[in-house]
């Protein structure tokens, strides 16, 4: 969603800046800015809407020798995507830049009306005054200023501040929107993401919620909002520059789906034993017994993530006897009244650690005593930081918009946590062993698979690119992946795609089939393989286009059939799945749409 960047240093402050708000273009933004000062405090304060390349065409025309500086890709909430919306927001000698929303922004804009013209219709500008009224042209110290504005505000906040009165120090602090900072030698830098931090530093410093930093070249100083000191922990970031770059591939998603036989190799290092047929996961932080007394799982996700969960339920009920579990979508779970029993684990799945729908529901679930385990892959992020436990799936940057590698992995993460507990159950392991040398071999089928299915499914994509509707059918294991596959397709392609089980045509879905639509339908070869087929029969019967998905003998006269070769018996589905992610790029290549940013869609979720 919205990025956060600042420096301060000896170099050039705009070069970190546009560089790392172009880092940062892959969370979703509807515009940017940065300002920076030079040493004596002259601000050049610089905003485009759209597009960091139309920022930075104005910083070229702009271009300045200054050494701190802010700056924020912003993704609407109040107010439209426009220059005057656009951050750093500025109140007297104060400039700004906001992550999140600050929720009785109204209330206290009325209050500062009469000290402040406000321009825009943020409520960052809101912020920015009310800073400004305590900082009182540089009579208090800005970070003092800051922490008075804050101890008003309700709502959620990452922010960076600069005052043109004091150009060697500036100001961050966060609540709920993560913000991490990066320690040089003669250099402090700043971002919401650590991936604008690769290539300049290693040493980073995970804000906490309600901590403010000063900032200056060579100095951290962190205290809380009561002003209570907090001693830096410098942790190390591991991830180097060529995670984060293309790699020779034309977008980030094509390379991410290419990445996963490595992707998921790299989940499941370590936690494999073959030759006992066990999973040995070390981070979920409970006992056996704690394992064996489980009895209900919720599985908390967004998304891709949520689908994730859906997918692992299938498979947990069938080897872990008496467990009961209920995946559920963050935005709703978090308002319902949920009963929560006894005996409860909770799954909280999330790639990039930081949803906020998510989030609150691992603080909520939390609040009530029920162990919480991530199944996360930013390292460091701030649900990995608050669960009892944890699996991280280990993915590395995951760039695209559209999440693809994170899926495979978070949902076989899970699978193995549920043989974990019917291991602690006492499951046979005729029955677990089956599913553990399948998971073993993903990594290798999903290679074989990316070997042949680009090029037997670019055409396939070409031909139904055409169509503005499509139905994803699928049951059982397969219906997660419809449903998966369809978000796919309409997140980038823009095609309206819905998924729905195959059992479920007769109820409605059958009325829509017409010559606008095409039917994508997944028939694993499995024990409803002839149940699905006759599904699809009613659909052909009904003159629709079928474009059928298999590893089975099958003969229907579909329109279009892709047969899958493959070993796998029980985790077809997640081969299918990366079928369905190659469609979806191919569909949207052949559209011509932005395949890594679609449009109006963010990689990470960070405000309700
Ligand atoms: C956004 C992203 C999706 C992602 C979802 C959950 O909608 O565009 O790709 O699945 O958020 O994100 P998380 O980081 O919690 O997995």
């Amino acid at each position: 969603m919205c990025g956060i960047v600042g420096y301060i240093g000896n170099k050039n402050a705009q070069d970190f800046l546009i560089g790392g708000l172009k880092r940062l273009e892959y969370r979703g933004y509807d515009s940017a800015g940065i300002v920076t000062e030079d040493d004596s405090g002259q601000p050049t304060l610089l905003k485009a809407k759209g597009k960091i390349a139309n920022l930075e065409a104005k910083v070229a025309k702009a271009k300045r020798e200054d050494h701190a500086g802010i700056g924020h890709t912003r993704w609407a909430t109040h107010g439209e995507p426009s220059e005057t919306n656009a951050h750093p927001h500025q109140a007297g000698s104060i400039y700004l830049v906001h992550n999140g929303i600050i929720e009785n922004y109204k209330e206290l804009k009325s209050k500062l009306s009469t000290e402040h013209n406000f321009v825009s219709e943020t409520d960052t500008e809101v912020l920015a005054a009310l800073i400004n009224s305590f900082y009182q042209d540089g009579k208090y110290p800005l970070s003092n200023a800051v922490v008075q504005a804050l101890k008003l505000v309700r709502g959620t906040y990452g922010i960076a501040v600069i005052s043109t009165l004091n150009s060697s120090e500036l100001v961050a602090a966060r609540a709920g929107s993560p913000l991490v900072i990066g320690v040089g030698e003669t250099e402090t830098f700043l971002a919401s993401d650590a991936s604008a931090l690769i290539g300049h530093t290693k040493k980073a410093i995970y804000l906490n919620d309600g901590e403010v930093a000063t900032i200056t070249a060579n100095q951290i100083n962190i205290k809380t909002l009561d002003s209570q000191p907090v001693s830096a922990r410098v942790e190390t970031i591991q991830t180097d520059l060529s995670a984060i770059q293309k790699g020779g591939y034309d977008h980030f998603l094509i390379k991410e789906i290419m990445e996963q036989p490595d992707s998921l190799a790299e989940t499941l290092r370590g936690r494999i034993d073959l030759e006992n047929s066990l999973i040995r996961l070390g981070g979920p932080n409970l006992s056996q017994q704690e394992l064996k007394n489980i009895k209900n799982i919720i599985i908390v996700g967004c998304g891709t993530a949520f689908h994730a969960g859906m997918l692992a339920s299938y498979y947990i009920e069938r080897f872990a006897d008496d467990v009961t579990i209920q995946p559920v979508i963050a935005s709703e779970f978090r308002y319902r009244e949920a009963h929560i029993p006894e005996n409860s684990v909770a799954l909280i799945v999330s790639q990039s650690g930081e949803t906020a729908d998510t989030l609150a529901c691992l603080r909520e679930i939390k609040s009530q005593g029920v162990k919480t385990i991530g199944i996360v892959n930013a390292i460091g992020s701030t649900i990995a930081r608050e669960v009892d436990g944890g699996t991280y799936v280990h993915v590395g940057p995951e760039v695209s918009v559209a999440s693809t590698k994170a899926f495979t992995s978070q949902a076989i993460a899970m699978i193995m946590f549920g043989i974990t507990i019917a291991e602690a159950k006492g499951a046979k392991k005729s029955l677990l062993a089956p599913y553990i040398e399948e998971i073993a071999q993903l990594p290798a089928e999903i290679h074989q698979l990316l070997q042949t299915v680009p090029g037997q499914i670019r055409p396939l994509a070409e031909r139904y690119a055409k169509y503005d509707h499509a139905i994803y059918l699928g049951r059982d294991t397969a219906y997660p992946i419809a449903m998966e596959g369809a978000l796919k397709l309409k997140e980038i392609s823009y095609i309206d795609a819905n998924a729905y089980p195959t059992g479920e045509l007769k109820h409605g879905p059958l009325a829509l089939v017409d010559d606008r639509f095409f039917e994508l339908v997944l028939l694993p070869d499995d024990h409803l393989l002839d149940k699905s087929i006759s599904g699809v029969q009613e659909v052909l019967a009904r003159g629709g286009k079928i474009f059928a998905i298999t590893n089975g003998e099958i003969d229907l006269p579909a329109d279009s059939t892709l047969k899958i070769d493959t070993k796998l018996k029980l985790l077809t589905p997640v081969l299918f799945n990366v079928v369905c992610q190659l469609f979806a790029y191919y569909v949207t290549i052949a559209k011509g749409f932005d395949v890594d940013q679609p449009r109006n869609l963010a990689k990470s979720v960070t405000v309700e």
